[in-house]
């Protein structure tokens, strides 16, 4: 199986960590996973001990991004190439190795504006994962939890960021004419057999938050149906519909959390190999579908 890196956790960052708790916990279907330290919480998305950190703090945006190398030959070879980069490279304490879960831990800015941290040995959760709005569980075997995109003005800078220090390939990318214009340039990189891993869209401006979304790939489609029903019931915004992106393929439905980012649950996509001769450019996001619903 080809697996590089796997999206370990994301950090996020919000005044109040609690107000996403109904959002997480009864919209999208995870479960909470233990505490790891005042004031934060954590939540799960499959037998793993946490995939998402929320802390308190100003932020309001994502501020962690982690990454499990596949072994320790890989760990040592990314955090060769870090230090190679001059980015600024930290040894996690046994402390934060601790908070984490993690055995090994080296960590870096990214250009885009999170810190991201390379890890081994993420622990399993004491419990079994079990979702009753999510049945079948979400898709996380060999391809992390999920995949996150964000949108930057360092837009170069952070591709050279993924492909030539963490190592990821470019998938594919999109351009897209959106009148007057306006460009939109987004580019999605794989580091295991998920499409994507991460994608990072080229913002115009400085954004109030450089997280788009996050998405969690559920193993039926019917949770999926399942999860949307309770967005639209939820009040929040719909952003973006029941669709299928051209790209990857997967089907999905984005929804607006209340600390502003959105989260995507999705199913279906498409999967790459090591040997991967498709990075082509795309003009369309969505085959059909994503029709922005219901705006804040
Ligand atoms: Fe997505």
């Amino acid at each position: 199986m080809y697996r590089h890196l796997e999206l370990a956790y994301l950090g996020i960052q919000v005044p109040d960590p609690a107000v996403l708790t109904p959002f997480f916990g009864e919209v999208i279907g995870l479960i909470p996973g233990e505490s790891v330290s005042p004031g934060a919480l954590t939540w799960r998305n499959d037998g793993k001990a946490h995939r998402l950190f929320v802390e308190a703090g100003d932020a309001n945006d994502a501020t962690l991004l982690g990454f499990e190398a596949a072994d320790d030959a890989s760990f040592d070879e990314l955090t060769e190439r870090i230090r190679a980069a001059g980015t600024g490279i930290l040894d996690g304490d046994a402390s934060v190795r601790a908070a984490r879960g993690v055995e090994r831990l080296v960590s870096t800015p990214a250009p885009w504006g999170v810190r991201v941290e390379i890890v081994t040995g993420l622990e399993d959760a004491a419990t079994p994962f079990q979702s009753a709005l999510i049945p079948s569980g979400f898709r996380t075997e060999g391809v992390g939890f999920g995949h996150v995109v964000f949108a930057t003005t360092a837009f170069e800078e952070s591709h050279q960021f993924a492909v030539d220090v963490l190592g990821l390939q470019q998938t594919d990318w999109l351009e897209m004419e959106l009148g007057g214009g306006m460009v939109l340039e987004v580019r999605f990189y794989h580091c295991n057999e998920r499409h994507h891993t991460l994608a990072l869209a080229h913002a115009p401006f400085d954004l109030p938050q450089t997280l788009h979304h996050v998405m969690f790939e559920t193993n039926e489609r019917d949770d999926v149906g399942a999860a949307f029903d309770r967005a639209w019931a939820s009040g929040l915004p719909i952003p973006n519909g029941l669709g299928r992106h051209d790209n990857d393929g997967m089907f999905s439905f984005y929804v607006g959390s209340p600390a502003g980012f959105q989260v995507e649950i999705g199913h279906g996509a498409k999967t790459v190999g090591e040997e991967w001769d498709g990075n082509r450019s795309y003009d369309q996001i969505s085959a059909w579908g994503h029709q922005p619903l219901r705006l804040a």
